[in-house]
């Protein structure tokens, strides 16, 4: 039911900054209300949970908020909080993730997400699924309703691999297509050393639940791009800034 998903990142009364990014740091805004002192948080990435990292260094900064640490779910997202003062600790070293702030490529009515437009869906996946609360910052071209019409669906490789995966991918009716370094010859290369292959599935995906398990059993594979089952609440940036959204 999608009026229990989606909120609007301001209120009727919030005077609605100008431009898109200060649409999305308002919805992260509106999504820090909920952490409190003594929490640990999961540190996504992309522009939107960047512009979270950044405000969380505020209100840390600020005394708001005491005793917060971040765990990053990448190099981007542990270098941003090292640069507005929040600090990390290794996902290793804590016992669990209080709240995790995280962007995403798609997202549909039922919170299945499509990640990894940056090639870093693997460790967001783990940051994200073990968190106690999931909140995905979203802008209105991000939600769709029918999954995987809008983006293909990021698969990390081991190199080794290749080949074969790329079958394997074509044999569950996807087209894949390695994906390359932009102004460099050669593929994208993962913080974790392995490459991404995008996969279209033409007419969307019907059950993306079962299209996850099932990349994630080809051999060779690391991750898939789809995650099902973690949002626990998706945030919408509604740029007339009206209410409760849908
Ligand atoms: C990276 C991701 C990001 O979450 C996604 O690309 C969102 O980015 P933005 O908030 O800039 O749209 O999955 O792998």
């Amino acid at each position: 039911k999608p009026s229990t998903l989606f909120v609007s990142a301001v209120s009727s009364e919030t005077t609605l900054p100008e431009g898109h990014d200060m649409i999305k740091r308002a919805l992260a805004t509106r999504a820090l209300e909920r952490v409190k002192s003594g929490m640990v948080i999961g540190l996504g990435t992309g522009s939107t949970a960047s512009l979270a990292i950044e405000e969380l260094g505020k209100l840390i900064r600020q005394g708001k908020l005491k005793d917060v640490v971040g765990v990053g779910a990448n190099y981007q997202s542990k270098v941003l909080a090292r640069q507005f003062g929040v600090k990390t600790v290794d996902l290793n070293d804590v016992n669990q993730i209080d709240i995790a702030f995280d962007g995403v490529d798609e997202v549909d009515f039922n919170k299945n997400m499509l990640k990894g437009g940056g090639a870093a869906h693997t460790m967001q996946k783990v940051v994200d699924s073990v968190a106690k609360e999931c909140i995905i910052l979203a802008d209105q071209s991000k939600v769709v309703l029918q999954f995987g019409s809008t983006c293909p669906v990021p698969v990390e490789v081991i190199p080794g691999a290749i080949s074969p995966v790329l079958r394997r991918l074509v044999s569950l009716g996807g087209i894949p297509e390695i994906r390359s370094a932009l102004r460099k010859d050669g593929p994208v290369i993962t913080d974790l050393g392995n490459m991404i292959v995008d996969v279209s599935f033409p007419g969307g995906i019907q059950d993306p639940a079962e299209l996850e398990k099932n990349i994630n059993m080809i051999p060779g594979v690391v991750e898939n791009g789809i995650v099902s089952g973690v949002a626990t609440s998706v945030l919408v940036a509604v740029e007339d800034g009206a209410k409760i959204e849908v």
